[in-house]
């Protein structure tokens, strides 16, 4: 990667840390340090950690870590390039112009572009004389001329190719069409034809403002109703978000409405809702969670009513509670979906829906209590055992003193004794979610599965010398030149611990600096991250040329005490194999 040292100096310079995360992490300071909910796991309590001094982060949960760089190449699903120019564009940097391989990105690019052009020709078409029966469709739902050109909603004309002989003609190859998922080879002719025809089509704009994919609906009653975009460079269904570019700016009190389709998401927009989203056609995803958490505290969860809406808000609360975020879940009835609600009864009625909304444990402990027939007082037993549990759930004390209340007050027994109840049963989880955490702990420490350093379980002793090594030098380079004669790389037992030694000593032999932001083009994210937990680990104590010596000598040690062997990453079968070769050699 050439990117010069000169600029890398430059852009950490710019790109300030604090600046960079804050728009996706909500930090707090914490000494030296600021902390805040991790983006890149699910977690309640904050491990995630920014180090202004030196411009890098690092998650004590999850082991992300890096520059500043790495930190954009994660949160923005970059690779190195991409994510250097998106900083560099943030904050006002020239890219250099020269020598550095760009061809991903330049696909990705092509990709964006012709989606770009494709919105324009669905959005022109719409309007002319072709686009009649699909203009005709979006007024007949009630979507206003403004709402359309708000989304740039279009249609996709029928025939065959229309939109694909259209982009030709400006330049874009059909290869490149059929990576935007815009165009179909044909398996009869040679020709390619369009993937969305006859269709209306709602553009999907990210957060960035891409158009990163489409979604056509058939005019008709006709199946498939949808057609999506399937996965590209540019776009994964299970990340997307429609309507987060407008939503997240109208959520000024953190609250956001998610619909199970974009029609519905349209619909409430136009009636001024316009802090709705909606997912893309899947369920909930861990990703879209956290996505959405970056812009809310709060989520009014408006599935439809039917079965599938149910199970998708229930799959939906579980996904939401990993991630902090509080959630309402609304009743929709005398419709489908909001959409219908909107169209039948007026926007009034969805607004009362939504003030009087569940909340989530109100509509876990409702779905108990449908559960248990009441009247009697076995299933009012049981149904009260089984709302204990709901209310050992939630967090805050406060919540669990109201349900209790409620609970007690209608089936004539005392507060106190749900509540002691609800306390046991707190008691209970937590040791058993303790007895799980330590259960982990001791399988993790018998079979880690390292993934950044796969051999480093079956050579501990010499990959910790290694890391102990490593760390001193990242924090104390000037110890380097007394210790480059006594080892190399070749000499490290594991090989991502040797090539980590590699980019180390030989930007060092050059004079040249080795702080995190110089390290972050020769290594993945997540080898990024473990480079992060060296510096850290190092900056921690205290380390000496002696201490060095000490490790070199742990680790030429192990290497002649045959470590490269590797005894153990032989199956019984291998092994097995191994010694017959070695016994046929011997009788020849
Ligand atoms: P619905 O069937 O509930 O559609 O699917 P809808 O939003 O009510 O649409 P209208 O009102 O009939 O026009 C919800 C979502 O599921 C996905 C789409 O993303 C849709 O927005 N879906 C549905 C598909 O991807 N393919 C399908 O064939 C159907
Ligand atoms: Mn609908």
């Amino acid at each position: 990667m050439a990117l010069s040292d000169d600029f890398l100096y430059r852009l950490r310079d710019a790109a300030d840390a604090e600046q960079v995360v804050s728009p996706y992490v909500r930090l707090k300071r914490r000494g030296k340090t600021l902390v805040g909910l991790c983006p890149f796991h699910s977690e309640k309590t904050p491990s995630f950690t920014v180090y202004p001094e030196s411009n890098s982060f690092y998650c004590f949960g999850c082991g992300a870590g890096g520059s500043m760089i790495n930190f954009i190449q994660r949160i923005e699903n970059l690779d190195y390039i991409d994510a250097v120019r998106t900083l560099a564009d943030r904050f006002g940097l020239q890219m250099p112009e020269d020598g550095f391989d760009d061809t991903l990105s330049e696909r990705r690019k092509r990709i964006l572009s012709a989606n770009r052009d494709a919105a324009r020709f669905f959005y022109d078409t719409l309007f002319s004389e072709n686009g009649k029966a699909g203009l005709d469709y979006w007024l007949k739902r009630g979507i206003t001329v403004q709402t359309i050109k708000h989304f740039g909603l279009g249609y996709a004309p029928g025939g065959g190719s229309a939109l694909t002989d259209y982009l030709h003609k400006k330049g874009y190859t059909f290869t490149e069409l059929v990576d935007a998922n815009l165009s179909r080879k044909s398996t009869r002719s040679n020709g390619y034809y369009d993937n969305f025809r006859n269709r209306v089509i709602t553009p999907i704009i990210d957060v960035r403002g891409n158009v990163v994919a489409f979604g056509g609906r058939v005019l008709d009653d006709s199946k498939p109703k949808y057609v999506n975009t399937s996965d590209t460079l540019v776009f994964k269904k299970g990340q997307g978000v429609f309507a987060l570019n407008f939503a997240k700016n109208a959520a000024t009190d953190r609250k956001l409405i998610i619909t199970e389709g974009y029609m519905d998401a349209i619909s409430l927009h136009q009636a001024g809702f316009t802090n709705t989203i909606a997912g893309l056609g899947t369920a909930l995803t861990s990703e879209q969670a956290r996505l959405i958490s970056r812009y809310a505290d709060e989520v009014i969860l408006s599935y439809d009513s039917d079965e599938a809406g149910q199970a998708a808000t229930k799959k939906a609360i579980s996904i939401f509670s990993q991630t902090g975020v509080k959630v309402k879940i609304l009743k929709i009835t005398g419709g489908k979906d909001p959409d219908e609600i909107i169209k039948e009864y007026g926007k009034e009625r969805f607004k009362s829906i939504i003030d009087s909304g569940a909340n989530d444990t109100e509509y876990r402990i409702l779905t108990e209590r449908e559960k248990y027939d009441v009247s009697t007082d076995d299933g009012k037993l049981e149904f009260l055992r089984a709302a204990v549990k709901v209310l050992a759930t939630v967090d805050d004390g406060i919540e669990r003193e109201i349900y209790a209340s409620r609970l007690a007050d209608e089936f004539s027994v005392s507060k106190d004794a749900v509540l002691t109840q609800v306390n046991d049963t707190i008691k209970s989880n937590n040791k058993k979610r303790e007895y799980e955490r330590n259960r982990k702990i001791t399988q993790e420490s018998i079979s880690p599965r390292d993934t950044v350093n796969p051999e480093r379980r079956d050579h501990l002793k010499a990959a910790r010398a290694e890391e102990r090594l490593i760390s001193i030098l990242l924090n104390n380079p000037d110890f380097y030149r007394k210790i480059s004669d006594k080892i190399s790389p070749k000499d490290f037992i594991t090989e991502f611990n040797g090539r980590v030694y590699s980019v180390i000593s030989s930007r060092l032999e050059e004079g040249k600096s080795i702080e995190i932001d110089f390290l972050s083009g020769s290594f993945s994210p997540d080898e990024m991250g473990r480079v992060s937990k060296f510096i850290i680990d190092g900056s921690r104590t205290v380390g000496s040329v002696g201490e060095c010596e000490d490790c070199i000598k742990v680790i030429l040690e192990e290497k002649n005490n045959g470590a490269k062997v590797r005894p153990s990453s032989l199956s019984d079968d291998e092994w097995a194999k191994k010694m017959n070769e070695l016994k046929m050699k011997k009788n020849t």
